[in-house]
């Protein structure tokens, strides 16, 4: 089936910075909808800026793009990767929280989330991606 993958940043609009309960509720919501539309990815909240890959039929993804500039939440949407692909890097998760990985941290500041290319923002959400896999 042929896929689509889109990632980008986002910068988070007042409560949803911060807030626990912002983040359930966005989880929730994508949890219930990406499982009905076969969409998988992942969702890093770091220092104000949101982080998500999304993945799934073109068409899908599309659509939920389409909601996620309508939403307030957050602004200034800025896709690093938008490309067709074969296979899913996130295959496991409607949606899920990932952390940016603790040795990452003093490199990446609010202003080199900006300037991620897209291979590296790829790279960090694998790597991110990966801890929740490992066995406890
Ligand atoms: C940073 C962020 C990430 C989101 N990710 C998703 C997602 O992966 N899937 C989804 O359906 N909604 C996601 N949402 C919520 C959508 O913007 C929208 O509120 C939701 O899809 C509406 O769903 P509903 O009509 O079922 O309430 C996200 C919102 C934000 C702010």
């Amino acid at each position: 089936m042929p896929l689509h993958r889109a990632i980008y940043v986002s910068d988070a609009v007042g409560d949803a910075a911060t807030s626990l309960l912002v983040l359930a509720e966005i989880l929730g919501a994508s949890i219930r909808n990406n499982r009905r539309d076969r969409v998988t990815g992942v969702l890093m909240r770091h220092d104000g800026r949101f982080l998500q890959a999304i993945e799934g039929r073109r068409a899908d993804v599309d659509r939920l793009m389409d909601r996620l500039r309508a939403d307030p939440r957050h602004e200034n949407i800025r896709l690093l990767s938008d490309q067709n692909t074969t296979v899913r890097l996130f295959e496991e998760w409607p949606m899920t929280l990932v952390e940016m990985p603790r040795p990452v941290w003093p490199h990446i500041s609010r202003p080199s989330l900006d300037q991620l290319s897209a291979a590296q923002a790829e790279a960090l959400l694998v790597t991110a991606s990966q801890v929740l896999a490992l066995p406890a």
